[in-house]
Protein backbone atom coordinates (compact mmCIF):
# COMPACT_ATOMS: atom_id res chain seq x y z
CA UNK A 1 0.00 0.00 0.00
CA UNK A 2 2.33 2.56 0.60
CA UNK A 3 4.11 2.38 -2.58
CA UNK A 4 0.61 3.24 -3.95
CA UNK A 5 0.17 5.91 -1.97
CA UNK A 6 3.68 7.18 -3.81
CA UNK A 7 2.45 6.47 -6.55
CA UNK A 8 -0.51 8.37 -6.84
CA UNK A 9 1.35 10.83 -4.96
CA UNK A 10 3.69 11.48 -7.68
CA UNK A 11 0.78 11.57 -10.36
CA UNK A 12 -0.28 13.77 -8.63
CA UNK A 13 2.15 15.94 -10.09
CA UNK A 14 1.93 15.05 -13.77
CA UNK A 15 1.48 17.91 -15.71
CA UNK A 16 0.30 15.99 -18.88
CA UNK A 17 -2.14 13.56 -17.24
CA UNK A 18 -3.42 16.56 -15.61
CA UNK A 19 -4.38 19.00 -18.31
CA UNK A 20 -5.69 15.70 -20.10
CA UNK A 21 -7.90 14.26 -17.12
CA UNK A 22 -9.26 17.89 -15.89
CA UNK A 23 -10.46 18.28 -19.53
CA UNK A 24 -11.95 14.68 -20.45
CA UNK A 25 -15.75 14.18 -19.57
CA UNK A 26 -14.70 11.00 -18.23
CA UNK A 27 -12.36 12.59 -15.38
CA UNK A 28 -14.95 15.07 -14.37
CA UNK A 29 -17.39 12.45 -13.99
CA UNK A 30 -14.99 10.24 -11.72
CA UNK A 31 -13.94 13.51 -10.17
CA UNK A 32 -17.58 14.17 -9.13
CA UNK A 33 -17.82 11.89 -6.19
CA UNK A 34 -15.00 13.96 -4.00
CA UNK A 35 -15.70 17.63 -5.93
CA UNK A 36 -19.55 19.45 -5.47
CA UNK A 37 -18.60 20.32 -9.42
CA UNK A 38 -17.62 22.78 -11.32
CA UNK A 39 -19.05 26.28 -10.83
CA UNK A 40 -19.99 28.31 -7.35
CA UNK A 41 -23.49 27.72 -7.86
CA UNK A 42 -22.46 23.88 -7.65
CA UNK A 43 -20.87 24.15 -4.64
CA UNK A 44 -23.81 26.30 -2.95
CA UNK A 45 -25.80 23.65 -3.83
CA UNK A 46 -24.06 21.81 -2.00
CA UNK A 47 -23.39 23.43 1.06
CA UNK A 48 -27.68 23.58 0.90
CA UNK A 49 -28.32 20.28 0.83
CA UNK A 50 -24.95 18.92 3.68
CA UNK A 51 -26.74 22.13 5.71
CA UNK A 52 -30.06 20.30 5.21
CA UNK A 53 -28.30 17.76 6.99
CA UNK A 54 -27.50 19.52 9.65
CA UNK A 55 -24.26 20.00 8.87
CA UNK A 56 -21.57 22.78 8.39
CA UNK A 57 -19.22 23.22 5.43
CA UNK A 58 -15.97 24.59 4.53
CA UNK A 59 -15.76 25.52 0.47
CA UNK A 60 -12.38 24.56 -1.22
CA UNK A 61 -12.14 26.81 -4.69
CA UNK A 62 -9.65 23.87 -5.85
CA UNK A 63 -6.14 24.86 -7.29
CA UNK A 64 -2.73 25.42 -6.05
CA UNK A 65 0.69 26.85 -7.00
CA UNK A 66 -0.22 29.24 -9.27
CA UNK A 67 2.37 30.68 -11.47
CA UNK A 68 1.41 34.58 -11.88
CA UNK A 69 0.47 37.35 -9.48
CA UNK A 70 -2.97 37.23 -11.83
CA UNK A 71 -3.87 34.30 -11.58
CA UNK A 72 -3.39 34.49 -7.60
CA UNK A 73 -5.69 37.08 -7.51
CA UNK A 74 -8.25 35.87 -9.76
CA UNK A 75 -8.58 32.57 -7.20
CA UNK A 76 -8.80 35.02 -4.11
CA UNK A 77 -11.71 36.88 -6.01
CA UNK A 78 -13.43 33.59 -6.21
CA UNK A 79 -13.38 33.26 -2.69
CA UNK A 80 -14.09 37.43 -2.34
CA UNK A 81 -17.24 36.08 -4.54
CA UNK A 82 -18.41 33.14 -1.75
CA UNK A 83 -18.14 35.01 0.98
CA UNK A 84 -20.67 37.99 0.57
CA UNK A 85 -22.92 34.99 -1.46
CA UNK A 86 -22.15 33.18 2.02
CA UNK A 87 -23.54 36.11 3.63
CA UNK A 88 -26.23 36.79 1.46
CA UNK A 89 -27.70 33.36 1.73
CA UNK A 90 -27.04 33.25 5.18
CA UNK A 91 -25.59 29.27 4.63
CA UNK A 92 -23.35 27.97 7.82
CA UNK A 93 -20.16 27.93 5.58
CA UNK A 94 -16.89 28.75 5.80
CA UNK A 95 -14.00 29.08 3.55
CA UNK A 96 -10.55 27.15 2.65
CA UNK A 97 -7.99 28.32 1.10
CA UNK A 98 -4.35 27.25 -0.27
CA UNK A 99 -1.36 29.68 0.20
CA UNK A 100 0.02 28.73 -2.88
CA UNK A 101 -3.07 29.48 -4.91
CA UNK A 102 -2.65 33.18 -3.47
CA UNK A 103 0.74 32.89 -4.63
CA UNK A 104 3.04 31.85 -1.70
CA UNK A 105 5.47 30.20 -3.90
CA UNK A 106 5.65 33.63 -6.31
CA UNK A 107 6.15 36.29 -3.30
CA UNK A 108 5.43 35.49 0.51
CA UNK A 109 4.44 39.45 0.75
CA UNK A 110 2.01 38.78 -1.70
CA UNK A 111 0.22 35.49 -0.67
CA UNK A 112 -0.08 37.27 3.00
CA UNK A 113 -1.49 40.40 1.11
CA UNK A 114 -4.61 38.34 0.09
CA UNK A 115 -4.79 36.17 2.69
CA UNK A 116 -5.16 39.52 5.00
CA UNK A 117 -7.77 40.54 2.43
CA UNK A 118 -9.95 37.53 2.60
CA UNK A 119 -9.51 37.46 6.80
CA UNK A 120 -10.46 41.25 6.62
CA UNK A 121 -13.55 40.53 4.40
CA UNK A 122 -14.29 37.45 6.38
CA UNK A 123 -13.93 39.24 9.82
CA UNK A 124 -16.50 42.13 7.97
CA UNK A 125 -19.01 39.63 7.03
CA UNK A 126 -19.10 37.44 10.51
CA UNK A 127 -17.30 34.58 8.53
CA UNK A 128 -13.90 32.55 8.88
CA UNK A 129 -11.10 31.74 6.62
CA UNK A 130 -9.11 28.28 7.27
CA UNK A 131 -5.71 28.23 5.95
CA UNK A 132 -4.93 24.35 4.57
CA UNK A 133 -1.43 23.41 5.07
CA UNK A 134 0.91 21.77 1.92
CA UNK A 135 3.76 20.23 2.21
CA UNK A 136 6.52 20.88 4.77
CA UNK A 137 8.68 22.98 3.15
CA UNK A 138 5.30 25.66 3.47
CA UNK A 139 4.72 25.04 7.21
CA UNK A 140 6.82 27.69 8.68
CA UNK A 141 5.99 30.24 6.25
CA UNK A 142 2.17 29.26 6.57
CA UNK A 143 2.00 29.38 10.16
CA UNK A 144 3.98 32.56 10.26
CA UNK A 145 1.69 34.08 8.19
CA UNK A 146 -1.34 33.29 10.02
CA UNK A 147 0.03 34.37 13.47
CA UNK A 148 0.39 37.89 11.97
CA UNK A 149 -2.88 38.38 10.40
CA UNK A 150 -4.73 36.90 13.42
CA UNK A 151 -2.50 39.61 15.27
CA UNK A 152 -4.69 42.25 13.45
CA UNK A 153 -7.52 43.09 15.16
CA UNK A 154 -9.32 43.52 11.84
CA UNK A 155 -8.60 40.21 11.24
CA UNK A 156 -8.22 38.27 14.99
CA UNK A 157 -10.56 35.30 15.39
CA UNK A 158 -10.96 35.31 11.49
CA UNK A 159 -8.51 33.02 10.33
CA UNK A 160 -7.22 29.69 11.50
CA UNK A 161 -4.86 27.36 10.31
CA UNK A 162 -3.95 23.08 9.82
CA UNK A 163 -1.71 21.32 11.75
CA UNK A 164 -0.79 18.01 10.22
CA UNK A 165 0.12 15.04 12.76
CA UNK A 166 2.47 13.31 10.85
CA UNK A 167 5.06 15.72 11.31
CA UNK A 168 7.60 16.03 14.52
CA UNK A 169 7.27 19.69 15.17
CA UNK A 170 3.23 19.58 15.07
CA UNK A 171 3.42 19.23 19.25
CA UNK A 172 5.84 22.21 19.67
CA UNK A 173 3.41 24.16 16.86
CA UNK A 174 -0.24 23.46 18.53
CA UNK A 175 1.34 24.20 21.77
CA UNK A 176 2.47 28.03 20.24
CA UNK A 177 -1.08 28.15 18.58
CA UNK A 178 -2.98 27.73 21.33
CA UNK A 179 -1.18 30.77 23.47
CA UNK A 180 -1.49 33.21 20.43
CA UNK A 181 -5.27 32.02 20.73
CA UNK A 182 -5.45 30.67 16.75
CA UNK A 183 -7.82 27.94 16.20
CA UNK A 184 -6.89 24.65 14.77
CA UNK A 185 -7.90 22.15 12.57
CA UNK A 186 -5.98 18.64 13.16
CA UNK A 187 -5.53 16.50 10.00
CA UNK A 188 -2.93 13.58 9.88
CA UNK A 189 -1.66 15.08 7.09
CA UNK A 190 -2.24 14.10 3.10
CA UNK A 191 1.51 14.93 1.34
CA UNK A 192 4.57 12.67 1.05
CA UNK A 193 6.93 13.56 3.36
CA UNK A 194 10.36 11.89 4.08
CA UNK A 195 11.20 10.46 7.84
CA UNK A 196 13.71 13.16 8.86
CA UNK A 197 10.15 15.66 9.07
CA UNK A 198 7.66 12.95 9.74
CA UNK A 199 6.34 9.88 11.83
CA UNK A 200 6.94 7.15 8.76
CA UNK A 201 4.40 4.80 10.65
CA UNK A 202 0.94 4.97 10.53
CA UNK A 203 0.89 4.03 14.64
CA UNK A 204 3.17 6.79 15.33
CA UNK A 205 0.68 9.40 13.35
CA UNK A 206 -2.52 7.85 15.29
CA UNK A 207 -0.59 8.05 18.89
CA UNK A 208 0.55 11.44 17.71
CA UNK A 209 -3.16 12.89 16.48
CA UNK A 210 -4.49 11.37 19.89
CA UNK A 211 -1.78 13.38 21.63
CA UNK A 212 -2.69 16.55 19.62
CA UNK A 213 -6.70 16.49 20.05
CA UNK A 214 -6.07 16.00 23.97
CA UNK A 215 -4.32 19.37 23.89
CA UNK A 216 -6.91 20.89 21.41
CA UNK A 217 -9.86 19.82 23.67
CA UNK A 218 -7.95 20.81 26.55
CA UNK A 219 -8.41 24.31 25.10
CA UNK A 220 -10.98 26.96 25.00
CA UNK A 221 -10.27 27.74 21.75
CA UNK A 222 -13.10 26.65 19.06
CA UNK A 223 -11.19 23.74 17.44
CA UNK A 224 -12.10 20.97 14.88
CA UNK A 225 -10.40 17.58 14.23
CA UNK A 226 -10.51 16.20 10.66
CA UNK A 227 -10.37 12.63 10.14
CA UNK A 228 -12.47 9.56 8.77
CA UNK A 229 -10.61 7.27 11.34
CA UNK A 230 -13.62 5.59 13.75
CA UNK A 231 -10.55 4.74 16.12
CA UNK A 232 -9.53 8.42 16.46
CA UNK A 233 -13.15 9.32 16.97
CA UNK A 234 -13.68 7.10 19.20
CA UNK A 235 -10.77 8.08 21.43
CA UNK A 236 -11.42 11.45 20.65
CA UNK A 237 -15.12 10.87 21.98
CA UNK A 238 -14.08 9.09 25.21
CA UNK A 239 -11.57 11.98 26.11
CA UNK A 240 -14.35 14.84 25.81
CA UNK A 241 -16.49 12.55 28.34
CA UNK A 242 -13.97 11.75 30.25
CA UNK A 243 -12.93 15.47 30.75
CA UNK A 244 -16.48 16.79 30.50
CA UNK A 245 -15.77 18.45 26.83
CA UNK A 246 -19.29 19.44 25.70
CA UNK A 247 -19.67 18.48 22.28
CA UNK A 248 -20.69 21.87 21.33
CA UNK A 249 -17.04 22.98 22.02
CA UNK A 250 -15.19 21.15 18.91
CA UNK A 251 -15.89 19.81 15.89
CA UNK A 252 -15.18 16.97 13.81
CA UNK A 253 -14.32 17.57 9.92
CA UNK A 254 -14.91 15.20 7.02
CA UNK A 255 -14.22 15.41 3.46
CA UNK A 256 -17.10 15.52 1.00
CA UNK A 257 -18.22 12.15 -0.53
CA UNK A 258 -15.89 10.22 2.32
CA UNK A 259 -18.02 8.42 4.83
CA UNK A 260 -21.17 9.98 4.69
CA UNK A 261 -22.95 7.49 7.21
CA UNK A 262 -20.38 8.27 9.78
CA UNK A 263 -20.75 11.79 9.33
CA UNK A 264 -24.89 11.26 9.57
CA UNK A 265 -24.19 9.15 12.83
CA UNK A 266 -21.89 11.52 14.41
CA UNK A 267 -24.77 14.56 13.89
CA UNK A 268 -27.31 12.36 15.45
CA UNK A 269 -25.05 11.55 18.40
CA UNK A 270 -25.22 15.35 18.73
CA UNK A 271 -21.73 16.26 17.51
CA UNK A 272 -20.78 19.10 15.27
CA UNK A 273 -19.70 18.45 11.99
CA UNK A 274 -18.46 19.85 9.53
CA UNK A 275 -17.74 18.94 5.71
CA UNK A 276 -14.91 20.13 3.68
CA UNK A 277 -16.40 20.59 -0.13
CA UNK A 278 -14.10 21.41 -2.78
CA UNK A 279 -14.90 22.72 -6.62
CA UNK A 280 -13.56 23.83 -9.53
CA UNK A 281 -12.44 22.59 -12.60
CA UNK A 282 -8.67 22.65 -10.84
CA UNK A 283 -9.78 19.12 -9.29
CA UNK A 284 -7.05 16.85 -10.37
CA UNK A 285 -3.96 17.29 -7.66
CA UNK A 286 -6.73 17.31 -5.21
CA UNK A 287 -8.76 13.59 -6.49
CA UNK A 288 -5.74 12.01 -6.80
CA UNK A 289 -4.52 12.82 -3.16
CA UNK A 290 -7.69 10.94 -2.46
CA UNK A 291 -6.80 8.35 -4.28
CA UNK A 292 -3.32 8.05 -2.37
CA UNK A 293 -5.27 7.91 0.89
CA UNK A 294 -7.07 4.51 -0.04
CA UNK A 295 -6.26 3.35 -3.59
CA UNK A 296 -9.40 1.20 -3.05
CA UNK A 297 -11.51 3.83 -3.66
CA UNK A 298 -9.42 2.86 -7.96
CA UNK A 299 -11.84 0.10 -7.83
CA UNK A 300 -14.78 1.57 -5.91
CA UNK A 301 -15.31 4.60 -8.55
CA UNK A 302 -15.05 2.39 -11.34
CA UNK A 303 -17.74 0.00 -10.41
CA UNK A 304 -20.12 3.30 -9.40
CA UNK A 305 -18.66 4.38 -12.92
CA UNK A 306 -20.33 0.88 -15.08
CA UNK A 307 -23.00 0.79 -12.62
CA UNK A 308 -24.30 4.31 -13.61
P1 LIG B 1 -6.80 7.29 7.52
O1 LIG B 1 -6.07 7.70 6.28
O2 LIG B 1 -6.10 6.41 8.49
O3 LIG B 1 -8.18 6.67 7.09
C1 LIG B 1 -9.08 6.10 8.02
C2 LIG B 1 -10.22 5.47 7.25
O4 LIG B 1 -11.00 6.52 6.64
C3 LIG B 1 -9.77 4.58 6.08
O5 LIG B 1 -9.54 3.28 6.49
C4 LIG B 1 -10.95 4.71 5.13
O6 LIG B 1 -11.98 3.85 5.54
C5 LIG B 1 -11.39 6.15 5.33
N1 LIG B 1 -10.75 7.03 4.36
C6 LIG B 1 -9.72 7.88 4.57
N2 LIG B 1 -9.41 8.55 3.45
C7 LIG B 1 -10.27 8.10 2.51
C8 LIG B 1 -10.46 8.40 1.14
N3 LIG B 1 -9.70 9.27 0.49
N4 LIG B 1 -11.44 7.75 0.49
C9 LIG B 1 -12.25 6.86 1.13
N5 LIG B 1 -12.11 6.52 2.42
C10 LIG B 1 -11.14 7.14 3.11
N6 LIG B 1 -4.33 17.20 4.81
C11 LIG B 1 -3.32 18.10 4.73
O7 LIG B 1 -2.17 17.72 4.58
N7 LIG B 1 -3.59 19.45 4.82
C12 LIG B 1 -4.86 19.91 5.02
O8 LIG B 1 -5.06 21.12 5.10
C13 LIG B 1 -5.92 18.96 5.12
N8 LIG B 1 -7.20 19.35 5.33
C14 LIG B 1 -8.18 18.41 5.58
C15 LIG B 1 -9.46 18.80 5.91
C16 LIG B 1 -10.42 17.86 6.25
C17 LIG B 1 -11.78 18.30 6.65
C18 LIG B 1 -10.08 16.46 6.24
C19 LIG B 1 -11.07 15.43 6.65
C20 LIG B 1 -8.82 16.08 5.87
C21 LIG B 1 -7.87 17.03 5.52
N9 LIG B 1 -6.60 16.64 5.12
C22 LIG B 1 -5.61 17.60 5.00
C23 LIG B 1 -6.33 15.22 4.73
C24 LIG B 1 -5.77 14.42 5.88
O9 LIG B 1 -4.47 14.83 6.18
C25 LIG B 1 -5.76 12.92 5.55
O10 LIG B 1 -4.94 12.71 4.43
C26 LIG B 1 -7.12 12.32 5.29
O11 LIG B 1 -8.10 12.88 6.12
C27 LIG B 1 -7.10 10.79 5.53
O12 LIG B 1 -6.77 10.52 6.85
P2 LIG B 1 -7.80 9.98 7.95
O13 LIG B 1 -7.63 10.81 9.17
O14 LIG B 1 -9.17 9.94 7.42
O15 LIG B 1 -7.25 8.56 8.37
Amino acid sequence: MPVLRSAFIALSRNRSLRRFCENSRIGVKLSSRFVAGMEIEDVLRVAEAVGGQGMAVTLDSLGESVTSEQEAHKAADVYHQLLDLLAARKLNANISVKLTQMGLELSHALAEKIARSLAQHAHATGNFVRIDMEDSRLTQNTLDIVRRLNAHPDSRGAIGVVIQAYLYRSQSDVEQLLVDGIRVRLCKGAYKEPPAVAFPHKADVDANFVRLSGLLLDSPIFHAIATHDESMIAAIKAYATQHKIEPARFEFQMLYGIKRDLQRRLVQEGYKVRVYVPFGSNWYPYFMRRLAERPANVIFLAKNFFRS
